[in-house]
């Protein structure tokens, strides 16, 4: 497994296609679905193909990613996912995050978020980072806030025409 970092109670690191079970769970999630989208992934052959032109081409093509998050007090159970991701239809990278519903509100979105920010700036060398959010996403919203994220403006980025907030950070 290549690790990426470690934090109090969670270990961060690279996926793989063994992670397409935990991928296939996380996105057939009520708040995935409700909040990022339904990407009609139904298998765990769906979810390998998601992850081939998704995060392995992200690791090949910018050298960061979404990383998938370990509980070290759960014997390294993969609990959720935080990374970086450079889109076509962003000028600027974006920090993400999602965990499994019964790892929400427990901070771990803070706790890998704030690594993930870190390594932004100092292995990644980033000097500014984005996120976008649905207006209706309070939880994410408080999360994108408290990393000392600015509301900029309202964008429609994707060809499903919904509204979004971004957020931008200097780094
Ligand atoms: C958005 C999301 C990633 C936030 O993750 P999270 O881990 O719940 O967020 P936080 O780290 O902010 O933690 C939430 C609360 O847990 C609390 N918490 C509970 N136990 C804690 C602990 N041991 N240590 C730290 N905080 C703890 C925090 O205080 C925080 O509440 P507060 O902001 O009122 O203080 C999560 O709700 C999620 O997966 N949503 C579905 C997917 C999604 O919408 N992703 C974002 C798309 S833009």
């Amino acid at each position: 497994m290549e690790l990426i970092a470690e934090t109090p109670r969670l270990i961060i690191a690279k996926m793989t296609l063994d992670d397409a079970p935990f991928m296939l769970e996380l996105l057939n999630t009520p708040n995935w679905i409700k909040y990022i989208g339904d990407r009609n992934v139904k298998t765990v052959e769906e979810a390998e193909n998601y992850m081939k032109n998704g995060v392995l081409k992200s690791y090949r093509e910018s050298g960061f990613g979404f990383y998938k998050l370990l509980l070290k007090e759960e014997g390294n159970k993969t609990i959720g996912t935080c990374g970086l991701v450079k889109r076509e239809q962003l000028e600027n990278v974006d920090i993400g995050f999602a965990m499994l519903p019964e790892y929400e509100g427990k901070g771990f979105g803070m706790e890998s978020s704030i690594e993930i920010m870190a390594l932004a700036k100092t292995r990644f060398k980033l000097h500014r980072i984005a996120a976008i959010v649905q207006p209706d996403n309070p939880n994410s919203i408080k999360l994108i806030e408290k990393l000392g994220l600015t509301f900029i403006k309202r964008i429609t980025p994707f060809e499903d025409n919904d509204e979004l907030l971004l957020y931008l950070k200097e780094l």
